[in-house]
């Protein structure tokens, strides 16, 4: 941790002198001491002499010019308007008022001098201190600690929204209420430590004021507490925050080093950027009766650690599926391709699902993090399943945050599902890093009145800066999911990634080369009950023109996507890889014909694909054949899940059925610039 005062701005306070008498001054080090010598004068005194202490440095300024006064008191200098004294000290007092400057009065010609004014000098030295230099440690009195910078060197302190739940039986997560009531709540460090250090002898006791500016971004944005005298058992109480703005505590000087813990209360959203300021004020005591006044103030900026959202691209922690009464060779299937990769896997059993079967809808996880702690936290979807109780119930807990966005007038629907919020990769767009990747929402067609996911999310998810949102057209779709037609993929062992995409050309492409290799009358859905007594062939989908036509029409929605990802993202076709996939039309919107490939869980080289259930050629799904050409020469293993019965025919695969938590990126938030 950086120490030391260089650089810091001096700040500058004016002390009154009166000639017979002394005054007493409280000075604080990295300060300017001011006084004025002239009002100060006797009506007939016409010039000074300066005489000081060793540890105190004056200057006369006159008409801006500074020059320093040697201690002896030999030196005159004419009273005029114009001319006044600077202060400074480098060390604090060990005794109070143990510092003197005089300043003698002298007639024009006079050797004696007529009056004197007496300034006593207290030094003393205090500072409000955190982590400014965001190397997890509190230093002492950092020069940058007033303000908050992005980027490698940024300075500024950061803090996380207290929002995991350290006591159990606590309905809801930690910052929402006023009590702390356990010790581990402050030991879990989702606070943050802030010291307010001084040091010096005192002349009287004083104040400090402890302040958090009033405002609708600040007071319910942070909340400070320390620990109190133990009482009852409850050892730290909340003084600032909420309707607290401010909190004294009495200062008698020495040595001293208070401790206050600070935590988050609201994460950034739409009007509150994140960053909220403390001030520290020493109030000099002046009489009994008399309000005390505000002779140094010291402050601290933190930013609120934005949420953010991890990539398919991050190592899974964690996979999350729901057990349904019809579901139980998913689950096997999807337990068999976890037991392959590092990652363990969460059942969400009935009592707790409710019959709900879309994990991947009701919420998204993401993490926070600061440079002294980091957890993951769910963002809950206003979506509001049978599920809805799950993220409290069983994520919520000691270092597992949660949040969520409600609107309070607008209409839920379909595209407020999180199956509609997905993120990219990093990527760099004509120069500019998205180092944490961008967020994608899918929404309709701008000005077209359709579905678009709520403004609290879109603002929510916006006001976190780090991942700045994309939106896409999702609306054409029934369920109208981004997962719907678009993923990405690590390519093993590099840092790239490919984007797949679901291409109904693509699919065309491939049914005529293989009707031309003379497979025209391979069976589609081959084995399964009720959707294979038509015989659906090749040459039937190809011969189908109302198929045709609206598979044409779906190519162009999709392909506005394509085009807006290669913009937003700055990819290149090189980067994207189509997938086979089939809609069909169904009151104006779209649903897959055959198991949606591009709706896949990705765990690391491991994909788990709907199974298509394609054409059968040689006694081979020719989509799969296919598929696996795509893909296994970048070093990906292709597992194709059975999630027909299951979710298919409800209108969502694979990923809708299941969640994963993934590792934070190692890349840390601060070091960007958004
Ligand atoms: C053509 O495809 C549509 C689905 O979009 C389907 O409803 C229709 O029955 C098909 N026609 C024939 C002749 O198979």
């Amino acid at each position: 941790a950086r120490t030391g005062t260089a650089g810091k701005m001096l700040r500058e306070r004016t002390v009154r002198l009166q000639y017979g008498s002394r005054v007493e001054a409280v000075y604080v080090l990295g300060t300017y001491l001011w006084t004025d010598v002239y009002s100060a004068a006797p009506a007939e005194a016409q010039t000074f002499s300066l005489k000081h202490s060793e540890r105190v440095r004056v200057e006369v300024v006159r008409d801006g010019q500074a020059e320093e006064v040697a201690t002896n008191g030999k030196q005159r200098w004419l009273l005029s308007p114009t001319t006044t004294l600077r202060l400074t000290m480098n060390q604090a007092s060990i005794e109070a008022s143990s510092d003197k400057v005089t300043v003698n009065y002298y007639e024009q010609e006079g050797n004696t001098p007529i009056d004197q004014a007496g300034l006593f000098l207290t030094a003393i030295e205090i500072s409000l201190d955190v982590d400014a230099d965001r190397d997890g440690v509190v230093e002492k009195n950092n020069p940058r600690k007033g303000s908050w910078t992005w980027g490698p060197d940024g300075q500024g302190a950061i803090l996380l929204v207290n929002c995991d739940r350290d006591t159990p039986w606590l309905p809801k997560e930690d910052c929402s209420d006023e009590k702390v009531y356990s010790k581990q709540d402050l030991n879990s460090e989702a606070v943050h430590k802030m010291f307010v250090r001084s040091q010096g002898a005192l002349p009287h006791p004083q104040a400090l004021r402890i302040v958090i500016p009033a405002g609708p971004s600040s007071e319910f944005s942070i909340g400070v507490m320390w620990e109190s005298y133990p009482f009852f058992g409850q050892r730290y109480i909340h003084i600032l925050g909420r309707r607290k703005l401010y909190h004294v505590v009495k200062y008698t000087g020495g040595s001293a080093e208070l401790l206050f813990f600070v935590e988050g209360l609201r994460f950034p959203d739409e009007g509150f950027s994140g960053l909220v300021s403390i001030h520290v004020s020493l109030l000099e005591y002046i009489a009994e009766g008399i309000p005390q006044t505000p002779i140094f103030t010291d402050t601290v900026t933190f930013r609120i650690a934005p949420w953010i959202m991890t990539p398919n691209i991050l190592p899974p922690v964690s996979v999350f599926v729901c057990c349904m009464k019809d579901n139980y060779l998913f689950l096997k299937e999807v337990k068999n391709l976890v037991e392959k990769t590092n990652c363990e896997l969460k059942v969400c059993f009935q009592y707790m699902n409710r019959g709900d079967r879309w994990i991947q809808d009701e919420i998204e996880f993401g993490y926070i993090e600061a440079p002294h702690k980091g957890f993951p936290v769910v963002l809950d979807s206003p979506r509001d399943g049978s599920l809805k109780d799950f993220p409290v119930k069983q994520l919520l807990g000691p270092d597992f945050g949660y949040v969520t966005r409600e609107p309070l007038f607008e209409p839920v629907t379909s595209l407020d599902s999180f199956g509609n919020l997905e993120v990219s990769p990093p990527v760099t767009v004509n120069g500019k890093a998205y180092p944490l990747g961008r967020i994608l929402i899918g929404s309709s067609f701008p000005l077209s009145g359709g579905r678009r996911m709520t403004k609290v999310v879109r603002d929510f998810l916006q006001a976190q800066q780090v991942q700045a949102p994309v939106e896409l057209y999702s609306d054409w779709l029934t369920v109208g999911h981004v997962d719907e037609f678009m993923t990405f993929v690590p390519i093993p062992g590099t840092k790239q990634f490919r984007m797949l995409m679901a291409s109904t050309s693509a699919c065309y492409r491939l049914f005529r080369e293989k009707q031309k290799e003379g497979h025209g009358e391979a069976i589609m859905f081959k084995g399964l009950g009720g959707m294979s007594s038509k015989r659906i062939t090749i040459n039937k989908i190809l011969s189908n023109e109302s198929l045709l036509q609206e598979n044409q029409y779906f190519q162009r929605c999709l392909d506005w996507n394509r085009d807006v990802l290669k913009k937003e993202l700055g990819l290149t076709e090189q980067d994207i890889i189509d997938l086979p996939a089939l809609f069909k039309m169904e009151d104006r919107q779209a649903r897959a014909f055959f198991p949606n490939m591009v709706n896949m869980i990705v765990l690391n080289k491991d994909l788990g694909i709907p199974k298509p259930f394609g054409p059968q050629v040689e006694d081979v799904c020719c989509l799969e054949t296919h598929v696996r050409s795509l893909l296994e020469p970048l070093g990906f293993c292709c597992t194709f899940v059975d999630d027909i019965s299951a979710y298919h025919k409800f209108l969502g695969e694979v990923h809708c059925g299941t969640n994963v938590r993934r590792m934070p990126f190692t890349f840390k938030w601060w070091h960007m610039v958004p």
